[in-house]
């Protein structure tokens, strides 16, 4: 198990091009949770080859601070993924946190990665385990597939749901990836959104949505990643270092919501411990040990975000 990151937040997760020493060298100063050193679906077929020693070279000389630190590899249907993986981890050092692999369409790819990881992990003098995995779901047979996709490896960090692979896959007929449909009466990706989150959520991992490809719209970015939010996503995708920080802000509890939260915690706190009472009223709501479930969700969100509970 990768625990280092497991537990880091993700509200916004940086997609940098790996054949772009200019975008490579700019991503430590994006203030996103987590970045993905791209080798896939950013960089142009001839320029695949190079990128490896590029995003390795930006892994071990830049500084990351302590951000989630990933590449993503290209999808086992190509002819790139095990050197992508090889030269990568292999030449990364222990500051690369996780490989994402794209397109997962059974759980048989992750175990391939995770065999894969665990021989150059041996090889390399890494711990095994070091190297967690984020698995994207943008096809209809990974969707039908994501629960076992889900539970394939202790490495498994994140499931992400990658919305323009998956409109392709499907034939919607968009030609713009993980918008609003104005004519579809409701929310066209709710189902795809669900299934994800419970598949991710049984097993214990983060659960991602992908990118929001009109890059100079932030109000549309706002309104549309507010649905993975109050699903319980616990990030998504940022393009730009602007999507980076409306992101930040749309996946971290209010001071307000973090310090209602506490105040539930300690409330039940007392009327258990003290009064020895499961339920209590808390202003005019009943509370109980849900209640103090879901307050926590809360708190732990908000201090995985940097918040602290108000004097
Ligand atoms: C992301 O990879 C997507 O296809 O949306
Ligand atoms: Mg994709």
């Amino acid at each position: 198990m990768s625990e280092r990151s497991r537990d880091l937040p993700r509200r916004s997760c940086l997609s940098t091009p790996g054949s772009s020493e200019r975008f490579l060298a700019k991503a430590p100063t994006v203030a996103a949770d987590m970045t993905f050193l791209d080798l896939e679906d950013a960089v142009a077929p001839n320029e695949k080859v190079a990128a490896r020693a590029k995003v390795v070279e930006a892994i071990v000389k830049l500084d990351w601070d302590d951000r989630v630190l990933c590449v993503r590899v290209n999808a086992w249907d190509t002819s790139w993924t095990y050197e992508d993986v090889i030269e990568v981890v292999s030449g990364s050092g222990p500051r690369l946190d996780e490989i994402m692999l794209p397109k997962v369409q059974s759980a048989a790819e992750v175990v391939a990665l995770d065999l894969l990881l665990t021989q150059i992990e041996r090889n390399c003098g890494l711990p095994v385990g070091h190297v967690g995995i984020e698995a994207q779901i943008e096809t209809a047979r990974g969707l039908i597939n994501v629960e076992e996709i889900c539970a394939a490896s202790p490495r498994l960090e994140t499931i992400i749901f990658g919305p323009a692979d998956f409109a392709a896959s499907i034939e919607m007929p968009v030609l713009t990836g993980g918008v609003a449909i104005p004519e579809y009466p409701g929310d066209h990706f709710h189902y795809v959104f669900s299934k994800i989150l419970m598949a991710g959520r049984a097993n214990g991992l983060q659960v991602i949505d992908g990118p929001f490809l009109k890059v100079r719209d932030p109000d549309a970015l706002r309104e549309f990643s507010m649905r993975a939010r109050m699903l319980g996503y616990d990030g998504k995708w940022a393009l730009t270092p602007d999507q980076a920080l409306i992101l930040n802000e749309v996946f971290s509890p209010t001071q307000e919501q973090f310090d209602h939260a506490w105040d539930i915690v300690e409330a039940y706190r007392v009327a258990t411990e003290d009064e020895h009472k499961g339920s209590v009223m808390f202003g005019d709501e009943m509370i109980d040990e849900a209640s103090r479930k879901m307050a926590t969700k809360f708190v732990t969100r908000g201090e995985r975000a940097g918040l602290r509970r108000s004097a």
